[in-house]
């Protein structure tokens, strides 16, 4: 057995981690045509808890119909989504209490904004301000300030939701330009209110989805947001703005922050449907491992120097390698290390690594195949895999 620091014991708020692997939110395309979940769904998430994650978080449930990106994403509209929702909550326990390895399991909550793609939401968009989705020529509506008090309800909602469905805590999706970043990037917000020009304006409608959602659950429950260290584009989000966001973020009382990267438009090619640039293609050739582990680093260093703010900090992007990971955490300050693609590939990566040397690298390529799939196929995908294994797999029957 292993006695690396991967697999020593983290916290965020007063819930346990067993160990510092994470599996990044990751979209499955696997709900029924109501947003519910499914017996396939389920099946992914009782995999990931018996591979021995820390902390696994779902892929992102939509608080309400026009914040869909995607086809076939999970709801979290209304109270009638609590037993759906609970589906998945009670088999990842019953998972983990059969192995006895104390992992978690967060709930990912977001709206998409107006980033929606041929496979979402149809109707009108809706952002911080009107700026163009080039990927279906929209122009979205800019929200009223009644609009946006509704809308940090339902993210509230969503929260109680979540607790009342058995989850050991909630991430909002706050990065890769969903309605969070609309608001905080100075990319997408252009409000010349409350709500936009400052910093701490453009922070103002994460922190009041906390301090709503914070009236609904109490102080205990994990609260955590995924955000960006840069939207990598001119004139959006750069390094020293998110640094003070997260600083902004970790007063006002988030437990942890995700730091990721990209928006959509920064990845923009003239295909009708633009890659998501936040999952950086064939990093082994192109030398970019854990690529956003400045941003991350950055933002830490900075947390560190008030007690107040010190709250845990998860790197994602371009993970793969044991010991890649066992460095980061021992030579920076970052708390966690998120994995998404390795673990669609091999759910079981984190008890592999556990078993103790050789720690092979992940086998995952960042073909993004998997990607490819769901956004080609849309609805009559079935469901997102690793479609690069499927192939492989196929070959080798083939040639026997
Ligand atoms: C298939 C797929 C689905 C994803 N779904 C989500 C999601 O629901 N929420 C989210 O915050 N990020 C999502 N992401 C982004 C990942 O969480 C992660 O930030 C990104 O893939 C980089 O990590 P990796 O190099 O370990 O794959 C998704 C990525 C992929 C490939
Ligand atoms: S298809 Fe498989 S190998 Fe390719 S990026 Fe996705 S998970 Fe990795």
């Amino acid at each position: 057995m292993s006695d690396k620091i991967i697999f020593s014991p983290g916290k965020m708020g007063d819930v346990e981690i067993p160990n510092r692997l994470i599996r990044s939110a990751t979209y499955l395309g696997r709900a029924d045509e109501n947003g519910r979940t499914t017996d396939d769904l389920i099946e992914v998430y009782e995999k990931l808890a018996l591979g021995g994650i820390g902390l696994c978080i779902t892929g992102v449930t939509i608080i309400r119909e026009d914040g869909a990106q995607l086809a076939k994403m999970l709801s979290n509209y209304s109270d009638d989504y609590i037993e759906s929702l609970s589906n998945i909550a009670g088999a990842y326990h019953d998972k983990v209490n059969e192995m006895g390895n104390n992992s978690k399991i967060f709930l990912q909550i977001g709206h998409c904004g107006s980033q929606s793609t041929h496979w979402g939401y149809q109707g009108e968009l809706i952002s911080a301000s009107n700026v163009e989705n080039t990927i279906l020529h929209k122009t979205p509506r800019s929200l009223s300030i009644e609009e946006i008090q509704e809308i940090t309800d339902l993210f509230a909602l969503a929260t109680h939701r979540a607790k009342k469905a058995g989850f050991d805590g909630v991430q909002y999706h706050g990065a890769h330009g969903y309605l969070i970043t609309q608001f905080y990037s100075p990319f997408f917000n252009k409000r010349d209110d409350i709500y936009g020009g400052s910093v701490k304006n453009r922070a103002k409608f994460a922190v009041e989805i906390l301090e709503k959602s914070r009236k609904k659950v109490g102080d205990t429950f994990p609260i955590t947001l995924k955000m960006n260290g840069s939207d990598k584009i001119e004139s959006g989000l750069k390094l020293p703005e998110a640094i003070n966001l997260a600083r902004i973020f970790a007063e006002k009382g988030y437990d942890a922050l995700e730091i990721s990267s990209y928006i959509h438009e920064a990845g923009r090619t003239e295909e009708i449907i633009s890659l998501p640039p936040e999952t950086q293609k064939n990093l082994r050739k192109r030398n970019k491992e854990a690529y956003n582990l400045d941003y991350a680093s950055s933002i830490k260093s900075e947390l560190m120097k008030n007690d107040k703010t010190n709250i845990p900090v998860i790197v994602v992007g371009g993970l793969f390698r044991f010991d890649t990971i066992e460095r980061i955490l021992n030579e920076t300050s970052i708390d966690f290390c998120a994995m998404c693609r390795p673990l669609l590939r091999q759910p079981n990566l984190p008890n592999i690594w556990k078993n103790g040397p050789p720690y092979p690298e992940a086998e995952c390529i960042h073909c993004n195949l998997c990607t490819n799939e769901f956004l080609i196929k849309g609805p009559r995908s079935k469901g997102v895999r690793c479609v690069m294994k499927e192939k492989q797999e196929k070959k080798k029957r083939r040639r026997n």
